[in-house]
């Protein structure tokens, strides 16, 4: 069992950084642009839990073209140790790569030591391609050598929850996307 789950109530809403409304509408312009890209294919969405489970589900959900979905899980090491580099696959896709169009479906783009560590491995599977879509973009944290061709937003550095993001494995169910702690907004 991981960090225990503290379940006090939030004292105050959480500043909506990007509302739902918003994500809506992002997200319906890039399942279009997928449908564009990879007219006349398929592509395999890969999430990496937890993280990117609601904005898998609706991403899928604006692609047209034929789409199947998988997960990856990664250890998530405290920030401060995840910067070691050390990133390890904890739960790997459940299917073969091999000449397939992956798109590796992110939450969030910090530091890039997950993403660039999952470029890394899957490529050792030769996909016929490999693309990232990563709903949110916080450039000023990047420490890797990696970018998204699908990106919903870019944010400046505010630690944020909602539509799947935590802080201590809560608030994943928020459908805005809000700064934490609310201070952090001012
Ligand atoms: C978050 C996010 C990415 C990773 C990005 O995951 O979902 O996977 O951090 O950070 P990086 O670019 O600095 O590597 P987290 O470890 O919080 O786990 P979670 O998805 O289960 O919330």
């Amino acid at each position: 069992m991981a960090t225990p789950l503290r379940h006090a109530p939030l004292q105050m809403q959480p500043p909506v950084l990007i509302d739902r409304d918003a994500i809506a509408r992002r997200v319906a312009e890039l399942g279009a642009e997928i449908d564009r890209d990879y007219a006349g294919q398929s592509v395999l969405l890969a999430g990496v839990l937890k993280g990117a489970a609601i904005f898998l589900s609706d991403l899928a959900r604006a692609i047209t073209i034929e789409c199947t979905f998988d997960f990856v899980a990664v250890s998530s090491y405290g920030k401060g140790t995840r910067s070691s580099g050390a990133v390890k696959m904890l739960k790997d896709l459940d299917h073969p790569i091999e000449d397939r169009n992956i798109i590796l479906v992110e939450d969030i783009l910090d530091t890039g030591l997950t993403l660039s560590f999952l470029k890394r491995t899957l490529m050792q599977h030769h996909p016929r391609s490999l693309r990232v879509a990563a709903l949110l973009d916080k450039p000023e944290r990047r420490m890797a050598s990696v970018k998204a061709e699908y990106v919903g937003f870019t944010i400046p550095n505010h630690f944020v929850i909602g539509y799947g993001m935590d802080y201590a494995e809560r608030f994943r169910n928020l459908p805005d996307i809000c700064v934490f702690p609310p201070e952090a907004a001012d």
